[in-house]
């Protein structure tokens, strides 16, 4: 059945008429309780959502939703290895990655959990030899700069953790994140390196990327030019990739390989090998810390509830926003300066996998809004930029502001202040100032319209105790299955990613016409066809 003539839609539509003249002033009036009955503590995180714009009824009806979808048996056949990415027909496990050894699961027939555990202890060993100084390169100099070569879920994984968690790091490793096809990025990673003391990550679980690739061997002309020799690159490179075949291809040894599995996707990777430079950065202690927070999640997704499960719930004020609020954008507002490739990172995560408009299986394209568009900075710095729209703009503009209890770095009272702002920011949004307010300051009658605050901007709270790398796992996690849930309500599939294809097939095709002369050779449209004769003009006048 079409997800909009389900009766828990229907119901839904009927229900926000009620909704949509209420204002959260008057929900926290009626109800004194209300900040303690919409919140929920789970695997460490506190989930404050009674600052979003719903009622019990809201709550009861997303509920009803969620089971009319068939939520229930999702979250279990995603646990079982059901291929629940149907357009590429696989499973969708990254859930196994983090399985403490002795659990299983079996995709055709295999017990993925213990090949799991293969790599890890793999990987364990390599990282222990990097940071102890025993992984030696070719002039027997100790490895001390780490480079990742990698893009999309072969990168922003990595560099989110490795800033997320740099607390924990040692100091006297460098680590560097070379993604984008621009030479610069490989340039500036590499300009002050030793090559003597430097070893390459190269990530791909195609191994077929062109970025990476590229990127991958302009590090090999590097490293040759400056150590001399092809017997140097075995202790300067490394590969992570499901493809042994092309990784050898490439000419590393793949006894240097790091493997991961098809039914890993890109955006839901960087807990397993392709997290081998956060294993060098926090250890394989703290890497298993990681996992052990992602596993938690996973549990209390697989487990709980719906009515007191965070990821299903957090997915479910999703679709309420997107769908009957009529919200086109989420602002991820981390009040951690660690965290800031997180909203990046969540760009991927959520829009790569919900930015979807064919139903799964059916064929038939959607008619209701999908995945809306993730965005976002640090708090406090966003205050000073774009926080204006979300309070005084024209959009609706759902907000999760996440924040720790604790400092990593304290320093005088400043974390109090960071913390004080997030909480600020969350009671301006959802009671604002009125009128009457503006003037009873003094605010000359004129002026007060500018300085009114509308409120009723819908935001949740994610509180949690101290930015750990297991704190990091069960936010990824808790981030990753509202996603699903997400996917599950509009029927789409979350773990495919064709959209990028186009692009890429068509860049190819222009590549050897940027390096011609005269009319571009093949016929594209008037505007491409000027673009590139332009380019071509300016470009020979570049010394
Ligand atoms: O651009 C799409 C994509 O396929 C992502 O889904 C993926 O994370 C990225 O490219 C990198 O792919 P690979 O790890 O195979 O190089």
């Amino acid at each position: 059945m079409a997800l909009t003539d389900t009766s828990a839609w229907r119901a839904l539509t009927a229900h926000r008429d009620t909704i949509q003249g209420r204002h959260l002033r008057e929900l926290f009036a009626d109800d004194a309780q209300r900040g303690q009955r919409f919140a929920l503590e789970a695997v460490g995180v506190y989930f404050d959502y009674s600052k979003q714009r719903v009622t019990d009824e809201t709550v009861r009806l997303l509920l009803a939703l969620a089971r009319e979808r068939g939520l229930d048996e999702a979250r279990q056949a995603m646990f079982a290895g059901d291929v629940i990415n149907v357009t590429e027909r696989r499973a969708a496990l990254h859930v196994a990655l983090r399985m403490p050894k002795g659990e299983s699961i079996r995709v055709d027939g295999r017990d993925v959990v213990a090949d799991v555990h293969g790599v890890l202890d793999r990987m364990a060993a390599f990282a222990a030899k990097v940071r102890s100084g025993k992984w030696l390169g070719h002039t027997g100099r100790p490895i001390r700069n780490i480079v990742n070569i990698g893009i999309g879920g072969s990168a922003l994984g990595p560099v989110m953790a490795y800033r997320a968690l740099r607390h924990y790091s040692p100091r006297e490793l460098t680590f560097r994140f070379v993604s984008n096809m621009d030479p610069t990025d490989l340039a500036e990673a590499v300009r002050d390196l030793d090559a003597e003391e430097t070893l390459f990550i190269v990530c791909s679980k195609t191994f077929g990327t062109l970025e990476t690739l590229t990127n991958a061997r302009a590090a090999r002309a590097w490293c040759l030019a400056r150590l001399g020799s092809e017997r140097a690159l075995p202790r300067h490179f490394v590969a992570v990739s499901s493809n042994a075949e092309r990784v050898a291809q490439f000419g590393i040894d793949t006894a240097n390989m790091f493997g991961f599995w098809d039914w890993v996707g890109g955006r839901y990777s960087m807990d397993s090998a392709i997290g081998l430079s956060t294993m060098v950065a926090i250890g394989p202690d703290g890497f298993a810390d990681l996992l052990a927070g992602f596993h938690a999640m996973d549990t209390h997704f697989r487990d709980t509830p719906l009515e007191r499960n965070l990821p299903a719930l957090m997915g479910l004020l999703g679709v309420w926003n997107t769908n009957f609020l009529g919200a086109e954008t989420v602002a991820v507002l981390p009040y951690s300066q660690y965290l800031s490739r997180f909203p990046a990172y969540l760009q991927q995560l959520t829009m790569e996998s919900n930015g979807k408009s064919v139903v799964a299986g059916r064929a038939v394209a959607v008619n209701y809004q999908t995945g809306p568009i993730y965005w976002g900075e640090p708090g406090t710095d966003g205050q000073h930029s774009f926080y204006q729209l979300i309070h005084q703009g024209t959009h609706v503009i759902p907000c999760d502001f996440i924040g720790f209890c604790q400092a990593l770095d304290p320093l005088g009272d400043q974390h109090d202040l960071l913390m004080s702002n997030l909480f600020a920011q969350t009671e301006a949004l959802a009671f604002g100032k009125t009128h009457e307010q503006v003037l009873a300051e003094g605010v000359p009658e004129w002026q007060a319209p500018y300085r009114v605050f509308d409120g009723n901007r819908p935001t949740t709270t994610l509180l949690l105790e101290r930015l750990t790398p297991h704190a990091l796992g069960t936010l990824v996690a808790l981030y990753e299955h509202s996603v699903y849930t997400q996917g599950v309500i509009w029927g789409i599939d979350s773990f495919d990613q064709w959209g990028v294809e186009l692009g890429k097939a068509l860049a190819l095709r222009v590549a050897p016409e940027l390096a011609g002369a005269g009319e571009p050779a093949a016929a594209h449209d008037s505007s491409t066809n000027a673009l590139i004769r332009r380019y071509r003009q300016l470009k020979a006048g570049q010394a």
